[in-house]
């Protein structure tokens, strides 16, 4: 049990707050570290500890943590119209704007946007879209969603049920009836000895197809997969992968929906996933570093076949009955846009690929490291997995908690990373430099040491 001194914000949090993702039971005895300020990519909690954030918090915060511009641009929005609605056709001119300029960026052609407040919610109207869409073209039945596992989309009800996260849907009765889960492209544990990446994605898009032939065509209506895997572990899609999956969706008149949450805006090296991986969807959900994580608001962005029979429906029934309260909100639209200016400013994509092909070296040169299995990424998004043996893929045993272990190494050499099992998942704020770069790697150095370290004398 850890002390606690009374009346403490540690204290006060103990007796308010319920955490999400945190072991509850746990968080009553320990409590929580306090987060008190940002500048760039560094955190600083109340014992005025520095930490570099190689998270971006949860791979969102792209221009770091504190920001008197977008300060002063929400401020202004809040004096002059601090909310409204788009209910009942009510518009305003910076959800106007934000949406001109998402429909201009859009990888592929896309015909409108609908706003929200979290990737959730955007994955969430995605897949009642799917629903609606297929109901408007006289399909009803194709309504069973596809995910992957290990995908993940977001924690409300449908958008958890198209994720492959048993861990999430223990107890709380999901995933609902109508989604099913494909294999994921975990290319270096799952591959067998001697299998190319080509042929392994082929063994993924035969899976694929295979389940849709069981659930029966006719069923499916939707596929929703983000472009690389964050939540998975930073999984970067094995060679031809994505050809091969699309093809399987276009076979069978499948509605594809690209998450970006994580994807989108530059963490890839290319304004989105879908560039960098030639992915065509009918839908791109994002959220995150839409507005640098500074406001809460996703976008979803539908193309012409969906926005057609969005308005089929509504001619049929009188109403798009679909809203929520927040859904373009003016301040977090007006923040939006000026950070979509700010990465026009400093050239965030070829920011990206520039100190992203030197992260991803960096990084690579920890794949000799006596834990480290393998290390792969792509623009600033990296995963790197522990492993007892490379050479034969043993990974450790699951009683040692490996990535607990490593964990609690990086954090007492001031580094955050995302521990997803045994695998480090990187994705720092857009904004790092290649001297923060070194700055990560030389902390990455003493944790993976001191990992090491314990793992042999235990
Ligand atoms: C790919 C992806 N989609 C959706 C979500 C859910 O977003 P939110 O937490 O904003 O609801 C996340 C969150 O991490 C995500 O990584």
């Amino acid at each position: 049990m850890t002390y606690v001194a009374p009346n403490s914000i540690q204290a006060r949090d103990i007796a308010s707050v319920v955490h999400p993702q945190t072991n509850l039971a746990r968080h009553l005895e320990v409590g929580p570290q306090v987060i008190e300020r940002g500048q760039g990519i560094y955190i600083w909690d109340d014992a005025g500890t520095q930490f570099l954030d190689a998270a971006a918090g949860l791979w969102c915060a792209s221009l770091g943590y504190a920001s008197e511009r977008l300060a002063k641009v929400a401020y202004e929005q809040m004096r002059k119209l601090g909310y409204y609605h788009l209910y009942r056709g009510t518009t305003n001119e910076p959800g106007v704007e934000l949406a001109e300029k998402l429909l201009s960026i859009a990888p592929v052609k896309m015909s409108k946007v609908l706003f929200q407040c979290s990737g959730s919610e955007a994955n969430d109207t995605a897949i009642k879209l799917v629903w609606y869409y297929h109901s408007a073209i006289g399909k009803p039945h194709k309504r069973k969603i596809i995910g992957r596992n290990m995908g993940y989309h977001g924690s409300t009800s449908a958008s958890i049920s198209a994720s492959g996260k048993p861990d999430m849907h223990a107890d709380f009765g999901l995933p609902f009836s109508d989604f099913r889960h494909t294999e994921y492209p975990h290319y270096y544990r799952r591959h067998e000895d001697g299998e190319s990446e080509e042929a392994f994605a082929t063994r993924m898009a035969d899976a694929l197809e295979q389940l849709i032939l069981t659930e029966g065509p006719d069923t499916v209506g939707g596929f929703i997969a983000e472009p690389v895997m964050g939540a998975g572990g930073g999984l970067i899609p094995p060679r031809t992968y994505w050809d091969k999956m699309q093809a399987v969706l276009r076979k069978y008149d499948i509605l594809f929906i690209a998450d970006e949450v994580i994807c989108g805006f530059g963490r890839t090296g290319n304004m989105w996933g879908s560039i960098t991986y030639d992915l065509k969807p009918d839908m791109i959900s994002s959220a995150k570093a839409l507005s640098a994580a500074m406001q809460p608001i996703s976008a979803l962005m539908v193309n012409e076949k969906i926005f057609s029979a969005m308005v089929d429906e509504s001619k049929k029934l009188g109403n798009f009955a679909h809203g929520f309260t927040y859904a373009g909100h003016p301040v977090a639209t007006a923040v939006a846009l000026e950070v979509l200016r700010i990465y026009d400013e400093m050239d965030m994509v070829p920011h990206v690929q520039r100190v992203g092909a030197y992260m991803q070296q960096v990084l690579r040169r920890f794949a000799d490291h006596p834990i480290i299995g393998d290390v792969r990424g792509v623009g600033l998004m990296c995963g790197m997995e522990m492993m007892k043996d490379n050479a034969t893929r043993t990974p450790f045993d699951p009683v040692r908690k490996v990535g607990a272990v490593a964990e609690k190494h990086a954090r007492a050499n001031g580094l955050i990373l995302r521990f997803i099992g045994d695998r480090m998942a990187f994705s720092p704020p857009l904004i790092i430099t290649e001297a923060e770069v070194d700055d990560m790697a030389a902390r990455l150095q003493k944790v993976l040491d001191a990992t090491w370290s314990e793992l042999r004398t235990n």
